[in-house]
């Protein structure tokens, strides 16, 4: 693997989960495997988990880390061909031409501007930055995607499978402010490459974009879908369709107790940060079903297995 920009830029998704495993089991293995490289992760959005979580990952595996707050500093150009004149100071073509003589991996957090859903759907800052770079390229969450996110959810759903075929149900809950569809996106991706049943529940003009959402069923009904769940994964995402619209009225979408009563016990799971008593009740965040810091602990996991195949890639296994 080359690059980890997309859940498909995996081409199997069991064998990396078995490598995400391998570390959520051996967290301290393989410590050589990154000495003398240097990851490098950029961020234009604010971070707790995928910062965190990526840096231990590097350090375990004996890389370098290097983190650099984008938003701080000049801003860069990413049109080919402009004509530099206004307030850019610098072209991604040397900016990410310079980090990739200084880095052997880059990550980068570019989240969508939930104005202009065409640029982006094109992902153009990642794809930009990847563009320029002569190394492998980590996506830290972009524009649409989250996909070391989706790597330790479905690793999540693996640690805590209830030994049948599960049925996951990704549920749309209310925010006060307009969020990407980052998260549900890569999450769909990656179930969608599990052995499970899912089941996406939003209301109506909440649909993820059609190209991602396939076949997956869809409910308007939140507490029918949630009958005999064994996964709940509640997150909150803007229109796709209206794009950057929100709904934070729509409060009777929280998850509280008396909807987990029609579920199979169902874990709950939440990406975080999380809205408490917006997006979910206390009590179900509280109780004992709440996976949700496993979920987090399992960022690391899933970090350390893309970082190892991405050093890996091109060299002996
Ligand atoms: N889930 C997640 O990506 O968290 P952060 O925004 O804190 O990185």
């Amino acid at each position: 693997m080359n690059r980890y920009i997309a859940v498909a830029d995996a081409p199997d998704w069991g064998a990396l989960l078995d490598r995400a495993e391998y570390f959520r089991k051996h967290p301290h293995a393989d410590t050589g495997l990154g000495k003398n490289k240097t990851l490098l992760q950029l961020f234009y959005n604010s971070s707790l988990r995928t910062r965190l979580s990526t840096q231990i990952a590097g350090q375990r595996l004996g890389m370098e880390v290097i983190t650099m707050d984008l938003t701080q500093g000049w801003a860069l150009e990413f049109t080919d061909g402009a004509i530099m004149n206004e307030n850019k100071a610098e072209h991604i073509r040397e900016a990410a031409g310079v980090m990739s003589r200084y880095a052997d991996i880059i990550g980068l957090r570019s989240f969508a501007s939930l104005q202009d859903r065409h640029a982006d759907y094109e992902d153009f800052v990642i794809h930009q930055f990847a563009r320029n770079t002569q190394v492998p390229m980590l996506n830290l969450e972009s524009a649409i995607a989250h996909p070391l996110q989706a790597l330790a959810d479905s690793l999540t759903i693996r640690q805590f499978h209830p030994g049948h075929r599960p049925k996951v149900v990704l549920s749309w809950a209310p925010h006060p402010r307009a969020l990407p569809q980052a998260v549900a996106n890569s999450f769909v991706q990656g179930m969608q490459r599990m052995d499970v049943d899912l089941v996406i529940t939003h209301p109506q003009g909440f649909e993820l974009n059609p190209d991602i959402v396939g076949k997956t069923p869809v409910l308007y009904d939140q507490r029918n879908a949630l009958q005999e769940a064994d996964f709940v994964y509640v997150k909150n995402w803007s229109s796709y369709q209206d794009y950057g619209l929100t709904a934070p009225h729509l409060t009777d979408w929280m998850l509280d107790h008396n909807k987990m009563q029609l579920t199979n016990k169902a874990y709950f799971m939440h990406c975080l940060p999380v809205r408490r008593n917006v997006i979910v009740t206390d009590e179900v965040i509280d109780s004992d079903r709440s996976i949700v810091l496993d979920q987090a602990e399992n960022r690391i996991y899933a970090a350390q297995a893309v970082l190892a195949e991405l050093l890996m890639d091109g060299h002996e296994r």
